[in-house]
């Protein structure tokens, strides 16, 4: 058992293999939050720190009329903070109540500890077995209004992880308004910190960016409908210490892909405060008496060893306890996706000339992205109208994947359900079912709008035209796109009281039509996608165990973008492709080893027109595959470490054999700027076993069975302590492989 209950003391503390985190009842039934951080013990009680000073403008806790001085709520750590009781802090709970009030004061009512994790109805959440991770609940209550709320706490010891999200419920005998239903608050009572959180716009996603915390409140969030490129949900408190290897850092998940608000506020005692959960501002929902709201959930992870252990625990928490069905152990196929070979000029003729080719060279799945249904040959018109345009691919969809299907290759297939063009019949049929304003003329994105997903009708007839056309032809993959920001928030299918809470409604629609759809087609391996990487986030790996990362291919930008997504996101969950060059979105050429290198980080393909290449470059590809082949347990399944900064003059990586074999690894490592009589780059590997004797073979890229050079019989040690040396580059962008595999252990 991982939760440790002292009733005579009010303490509980969640212990993890490296953390503990600890919460009180003070005699009040005020809920403290005493300790986040390093393992200490569990009898050790955190609250022995907590300063009980008065401070002016900082009402008193008052009970009964009687004020308890230097027990402030606007100083205390508090577990769950709420609005408009003497906390002036960023809160979690806000609640309008009938007469207009907004207040709430929670006190505890009891805990209970159950073996095995808690679920959420309707949204997805971490899982596991009963043996992996145990459950606490606090119940608290208002005991002035009625309102109760249940923090649910789920800890994976293994993964020093603690889940959080809160259901808050009406009990009282009128009706109520959540104005702010944040799924955790955690106030750090010391301690300097930075926040590292991943900014970004479409085609340039999840770039890391570090800045200390300081006072005021800072925030990342968004009110897009969809959890964006410009801030993902995942972010990183750490030490201003920490580096890979060392310190304290700790990773916040919002299993959510809509709208969210994350912040952190440092206070006048210099204390940090984070809350996070759904945004407030596109938010307020009704709570009838007896009704309940769940939040989404938190997956909080703490590492002392900097971000490289963070990463190991994120990455084994998505992989592992989220993402579900059988696509989280089989392998992935290699595929061939049609868009930037021919975006929409193709007829199935073409498309099958290219799976000819492609399915010759040892690619094992054919995709075809946009444009095969209703009147799409551009993206002006046909969104929404998902019935295969015949004339087009020249036969019927099921035909076109049978003809696929006997290249031997499967045959995959693009959508944008959530999606419509006002030039489809869709629309013509149903405008009410688009997203806009009444009397208002809607933003249009891509020349369209975004279908309400907050509509049961809406999402029913999405279902049964999936259902259909998955039904019908031999599918084994689908491609789920969403392309625009949703603004012009309006729902046909509720009233002006429950407009507030269209946002949160349209991400349940949309969960639980992947949800049926995920279930029904248990085989179909279903890739995410909005615009590349607009909603990649724990909330959609749930469903989907793959998101295409960007739509930027170009492999030096796709460096720095998989390199952002790596803290938070396992390399098994980036969608990652080979292109053309010069390359579509950026116009740079660059060799096809090295953009073979950089896909091979992610779940890997191709995206280009394969039939323009060279027989050289067709050669490569038969190797590449068969690298990327060799390397895949270690890529999927091995613990990935990242041995560069952005700002490095290479950018390297590596894929180890988790401890404690550490029996083989992969670095790969690519050369992002030329310098006359340059340096010589040194990697430091990481993940070696310290006393593993080592053979190390260095290669070019794509060159795997022919190394330039070969050290044999060297430690684990010495190679992470003194590093391994690069040859000097003689070509821009060159990329490496470094092969190591452990062969014996030290006498000595
Ligand atoms: C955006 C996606 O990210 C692309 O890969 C492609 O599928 C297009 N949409 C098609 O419209």
């Amino acid at each position: 058992m991982s939760i440790f209950m002292d009733e005579a003391r009010g303490l509980v503390t969640l212990q993890t293999k490296h953390s503990s985190y600890q919460m009180k009842r003070d005699p009040d039934g005020l809920l403290l939050h005493t300790y986040y951080g390093s393992r200490i013990h569990s009898g050790d009680d955190m609250s022995h720190a907590i300063a009980r000073v008065g401070r002016g403008f900082s009402g008193s806790l008052t009970v009964n009329g009687t004020e308890r001085p230097g027990w402030s709520e606007d100083v205390l750590p508090l577990e769950y903070s709420c609005f408009g009781v003497g906390d002036y802090r960023a809160s979690a709970l806000k609640v309008r109540h009938k007469d207009g009030s907004r207040a709430v004061s929670l006190r505890v009512r009891d805990w209970t500890v159950q073996k095995g994790k808690y679920a959420l109805k309707g949204l997805p959440a971490l899982y596991a077995a009963p043996s992996e991770a145990d459950t606490l609940l606090v119940r608290m209550e208002d005991p002035y209004s009625g309102l109760a709320v249940e923090l649910q706490y789920g800890v994976v010891e293994e993964l020093d992880l603690v889940t959080r999200a809160a259901r808050i419920i009406n009990r009282g005998k009128t009706k109520l308004w959540l104005e702010k239903a944040a799924s955790l608050s955690v106030d750090w009572q010391f301690g300097e910190f930075d926040w590292i959180s991943f900014h970004g716009r479409h085609t340039m996603e999840r770039i890391p960016e570090r800045q200390p915390v300081r006072h005021g409140i800072q925030s990342i969030g968004t009110v897009r409908g969809t959890s964006s490129h410009h801030y993902n949900p995942f972010s990183i408190l750490c030490t201003p210490q920490t580096t890979e290897t060392q310190g304290l850092c700790f990773g916040v998940s919002l299993v959510y892909s809509g709208e969210f608000l994350m912040e952190l506020e440092r206070d006048q005692a210099n204390q940090t405060r984070l809350v996070c959960g759904i945004h407030p501002d596109d938010f307020c929902w009704e709570l009838k008496p007896g009704e309940s709201f769940q939040t989404p959930e938190v997956l909080l992870f703490c590492s002392d060893r900097g971000f490289d252990r963070l990463s190991q625990c994120t990455h084994r928490a998505i992989r592992d306890h989220i993402c579900r069905g059988i696509w989280k152990r089989q392998d992935r196929p290699v595929l061939i996706n049609n868009w930037e070979a021919t975006y929409f000029d193709f007829t199935g003729d073409k498309l099958i000339g290219i799976a000819r080719e492609a399915a010759a060279l040892g690619i094992e799945l054919f995709v075809m992205d946009d444009g095969w249904f209703g009147k799409r040959d551009n993206d002006h018109a046909g969104l929404g109208d998902w019935f295969p345009n015949e004339k087009k691919l020249g036969c019927s969809l099921r035909e076109l994947g049978e003809k696929i299907t006997e290249t031997g290759m499967q045959f995959g297939i693009w959508f944008e359900p959530e999606a419509v063009n006002k030039d489809s019949d869709l629309y013509r049929a149903h405008p009410e079912w688009a997203v806009q304003i009444p009397g208002r003329d809607p933003n249009l994105s891509r020349d369209q709008l975004v279908l309400d997903f907050s509509n049961r009708a809406v999402q029913d007839y999405l279902i049964a035209r999936i259902t259909e056309i998955l039904s019908k032809a031999p599918i084994s993959y689908v491609k789920w796109d969403m392309n625009r920001s949703i603004c012009d928030k309006y729902s046909t299918a509720l009233d002006a009281a429950h407009q507030g809470e269209f946002a949160h409604r349209y991400v349940l629609g949309l969960y639980r039509v992947l949800d049926t759809l995920t279930t029904a087609f248990p085989e179909v391996l279903f890739e995410g996608c909005s615009g590349g990487g607009g909603r990649f986030d724990a909330g959609m790996l749930y469903y989907m165990p793959q998101i295409w990362c960007s739509d930027n291919t170009d492999a030096i930008n796709r460096l720095s973008i998989q390199y952002g997504s790596s803290f938070g996101y396992p390399i098994s969950a980036m969608g990652s492709h080979v292109s053309a060059v010069p390359n579509h979105q950026t116009g740079r050429i660059t060799p096809f080893a090295t953009r073979a290198a950089v896909a091979m980080a992610g779940t890997f393909g191709y995206e280009l027109d394969i039939r323009k290449l060279s027989e050289d470059e067709k050669e490569q590809i038969r190797s590449q595959i068969r690298s990327f082949r060799r390397f895949y347990p270690l890529i999927q399944r091995g613990d990935y470490h990242r041995l560069s900064t952005p700002e490095d003059l290479c950018i390297a990586w590596s894929f180890t054999d988790p401890a404690p074999q550490c029996s083989e690894a992969v670095i790969q490592a690519v050369q992002l700027r030329l310098e006359s009589n340059g340096v010589p780059i040194h990697l430091y590997p990481v993940g070696l076993h310290p006393e593993g004797i080592y053979e190390l073979a260095i290669c070019n890229a794509g060159c795997e069975d022919r190394p330039l050079r070969r050290i044999a019989g060297i430690s684990g040690a010495a190679l992470m302590q003194g590093g391994v040396t690069l040859p000097v580059p003689q070509e821009e962008y060159h990329a490496w492989t470094l092969l190591l595999k452990k062969n014996g252990i030290c006498a000595d």
